[in-house]
């Protein structure tokens, strides 16, 4: 596609393969220097593993061939884990990230990729895509429910959008993460010397973690609330030293994003009802939704 038809606006750089909308990464700095730091870990091509191929799936509720020949937008790519998958089956996809994360996606060089470093909120298209895909972001966005009704106004009105929340926990803002582990760790410590401690100590942290959660019924739940360290154990199928690595990943993800704003399932169906905006899919377990416009 020309440049020119895709954007309302020319207001942007061009600097190494990236149109810059945004120079700032603003609130998404921890994500720049998480997704340089820990670019490969989680794409499989350079890991030999399936893994987001699979949560891909997932988030398309088993539909991998809905991307076939279609326009895709990415929204939130990071380092491109789902970016290498979306190239491969689309007719052009667009990745967007509002950090400096884009300079690193994984799929950079392909010809049918198109990299936009931008807030999602002032992205304005002149055309509509099939398929818009937001996996991990709404969340982190500064008011998650105009992120959602943001995302569904580039979607073509024959296209689905797929989209995930992470699930508002039982005990809600109480719950450790949000009550003491996320406060304490930004007000007394930085990004970088949290990742140097987990690198150095990541080994037998996460043993004393899945010590714990052994202890009390294998409950992931207590475990999360006593040691804030991701553990993937049980869920992925990792090597030791693979493990370590995306434990310190997610570990810095979970406690230096600037917003963590949970969202409950029934709240996200009334929104999406409230804004006429039609309910395809609904993986509850997971809070995640293919909707239409
Ligand atoms: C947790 S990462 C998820 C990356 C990838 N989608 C995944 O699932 O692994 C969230 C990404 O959303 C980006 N992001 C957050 N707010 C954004 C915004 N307003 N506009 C564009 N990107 C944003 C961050 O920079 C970060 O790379």
């Amino acid at each position: 596609m020309e440049i020119n038809n895709l954007f309302s606006k020319k207001n942007f750089i061009l600097k190494e393969g990236v149109y810059i909308f945004d120079k700032s990464d603003n609130y998404t700095s921890n994500f720049g220097k998480q997704w340089k730091d820990f670019q490969n870990v989680q794409i499989d091509s350079l890991n030999k593993n399936n893994i987001s191929f699979k949560f891909l799936n997932r988030i398309l509720f088993n539909q991998m061939s809905i991307l076939n020949d279609k326009t895709i937008l990415e929204i939130g790519c990071g380092a491109g884990r789902f970016t290498e998958y979306l190239v491969k089956s689309s007719k052009l996809c667009v990745s967007v990230d509002l950090s400096s994360a884009i300079f690193y996606n994984v799929s950079k060089k392909n010809k049918n990729l198109i990299l936009i470093k931008s807030d999602l909120m002032n992205l304005d298209f002149k055309t509509k895509f099939d398929i818009v895909i937001c996996r991990g972001v709404i969340q982190h966005t500064p008011n998650p429910k105009e992120t959602i009704k943001k995302i569904h106004s580039f979607v073509d009105p024959k296209g689905f959008v797929f989209f995930d929340v992470y699930k508002m926990p039982k005990l809600g803002y109480f719950h450790p993460k949000y009550l003491i582990w996320r406060p304490l760790f930004k007000f007394f410590f930085t990004y970088e010397s949290v990742k140097k401690f987990l690198i150095k100590n990541i080994s037998w942290l996460l043993k004393v973690k899945n010590f714990v959660r052994r202890l009390f019924l294998n409950s992931y739940f207590i475990s999360d609330i006593f040691i804030p360290i991701w553990s993937y154990e049980g869920k992925l199928e990792l090597s030791k030293k693979m493990h370590e690595k995306w434990s310190v990943l997610d570990t810095l993800d979970g406690l230096f994003a600037k917003y963590d704003k949970p969202i409950s399932n029934k709240s996200i169906v009334k929104l999406l009802k409230n804004n006429k905006f039609k309910l395809i899919n609904n993986d509850r377990k997971n809070n995640i939704f293919q909707t239409k416009i």
